[in-house]
């Protein structure tokens, strides 16, 4: 006599002894992969239909199924579905309940496929969802950067070498270089949701099925853009992950380095910007202090994405073809990263809007650290003298201003003129910050004209990187 627990296994034929009660709880996976049900069902009803399609089930048969599938989608999101370890995984609690619903047509849909190849499908499918998600929420973040942007085209703030203030900027050109690290995201994002989008279901175990299947009809059912062609590829592949992951690695880190920005100009020695009160927290012990929070938890969850990005490298390293269970650990480090990168992009979209920007002070700062130092070097080659000459002239002004504590616009005409006698009354004008920023006016330089017209141009592109729809 069969033990129970081997007979209820779908595979429990060839056994005779029950699995020990340690392996069920070390190999189950449906803790977590019953993320993926929804996507299970819609998966098994398109190979359902297929399988109705070729004759492989009566169309009686094939309704019966894809009933059944509906009534557990809406008995899982209603709660009431019961899971059970003893099952494994996601596919096979689903498979098991239907079979118990509807009876001997559940136990056909199994027909043609397995579940390496189901997996791999629903996985798919389910990044393929999530990807969009990504590229719907990053939008919102990028909108709010533009917005910035355009309402800071003309704030003054020093831009910095070295953590050293180098040159005046524009805060406004400032945020589009957020947004350019964003819309190469986007455009790294859209690229690996091609491959993303193709179809492993057919390839059954590893080498496909001597069933009369037609995985165009599935393909087209499920909104996949092409089929995986070749059936030990398709079992074994999860490359489309790791380019999802390594995006998102990278995108933190870009939120990264915002962040590192953002907790920068909060505090007391910058103070260039306070973010809202609904996006700080405060000290248990000192009253006076307002933390930014926010930005530094998003700083450090950068280093989860990237350590999911290695273990996913990991897992692979040692694979050999076709499917390996090694392949179950891919979930935890995916639905990892999906979450803590949509948590963070939408709370930095949030918290953009709340930011207060103080642009007296970053201009008093610009004014500091001689930042239109290199404008006069320019300014003196315009009166013909040689640049690495200008450099030193200008070099030799800067140290009297270090050591008298004025910066080069408090320097008199005369004064100037001791370290260079061609400079002229004119000077003062290339001195100033405002000249400075306008005499970058070149593409992709900082002078607000040029600025505003960028950002119109970063709208266009954003659009141009929409998200393409589902051919279903
Ligand atoms: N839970 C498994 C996974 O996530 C599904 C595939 C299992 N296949 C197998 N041959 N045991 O990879």
């Amino acid at each position: 006599m069969k033990q129970q627990q081997v007979a209820d296994k779908p595979w429990g034929g060839r056994f005779s002894a029950p699995t020990d009660a340690l392996v069920e709880a070390f190999s189950a996976s449906v803790s977590y992969d019953k993320r993926l049900y929804a996507c299970d069902i819609e998966g098994s009803i398109a190979h359902a239909t297929m399988l109705a399609d070729v004759g492989l089930l009566t169309g009686e048969e094939r309704d019966a199924i894809v009933a059944g599938l509906r009534g557990i989608l809406a008995d899982i999101e209603a709660g009431t579905m019961r899971w059970s370890i003893t099952l494994e995984d996601v596919h096979m609690n689903i498979e098991s309940e239907l079979t118990r619903r509807i009876g001997t047509a559940g136990k056909k849909l199994h027909t043609g496929r397995s579940r390496n190849d189901q997996v791999a499908t629903d996985i798919r499918l389910y990044l393929r969802a999530e990807t969009d998600q990504v590229l719907a929420l990053l939008e919102e973040l990028q909108q709010a950067l533009l917005a910035l942007a355009r309402r800071e085209t003309e704030t003054v703030m020093p831009g910095f070498t070295h953590m050293q203030i180098a040159q005046p900027v524009t805060f406004g050109h400032h945020m589009l270089a957020w947004n350019e690290m964003l819309l190469r995201d986007r455009e790294r994002l859209l690229d690996c949701r091609k491959r993303i989008n193709r179809l492993p279901l057919g390839a059954a175990a590893l080498a496909g099925t001597g069933y009369p299947i037609d995985r165009q009809r599935v393909a087209d059912l499920l909104g996949f853009d092409a089929i995986c062609e070749n059936s030990l590829d398709a079992v074994s592949d999860r490359d489309f992950m790791i380019e999802f992951v390594s995006a998102s690695a990278l995108l933190m880190v870009h939120l990264s380095r915002f962040s590192e920005e953002l907790v920068l100009w909060s505090s007391a020695q910058f103070d260039f910007i306070e973010l809202g009160d609904a996006f700080c927290t405060g000290s248990s012990i000192m009253p006076q202090k307002k933390n930014p929070d926010i930005p530094e938890l998003v700083r450090g969850k950068c280093g989860r994405v990237s350590g999911h990005l290695m273990a996913l490298l990991m897992l692979m390293k040692g694979q050999p073809l076709a499917y390996n269970r090694d392949n179950q650990e891919d979930k935890e480090p995916l639905f990892d990263t999906l979450d803590t990168v949509q948590d963070c992009l939408q709370v930095f979209a949030r918290m953009l809007p709340t930011m207060q920007i103080k642009a007296d002070n970053m201009r008093a700062a610009a004014l500091k650290g001689f930042s239109t130092a290199t404008d006069l070097a320019d300014y003196l080659v315009g009166k013909g003298i040689a640049f690495r000459d200008a450099h030193e002239v200008v070099g030799r002004a800067v140290a009297e201003g270090v050591a008298s504590g004025r910066d080069l616009a408090e320097f008199s005409l005369e004064e100037l003129q001791r370290y260079c006698p061609e400079i002229q009354a004119d000077v003062h004008k290339v001195l100033t910050l405002e000249g400075s920023l306008a005499a970058r006016k070149h593409v992709g330089g900082t002078a607000p004209a040029q600025v505003a017209k960028a950002i119109k141009r970063a709208q266009q592109r954003l659009q141009a990187l929409s998200i393409p729809s589902i051919g279903v």
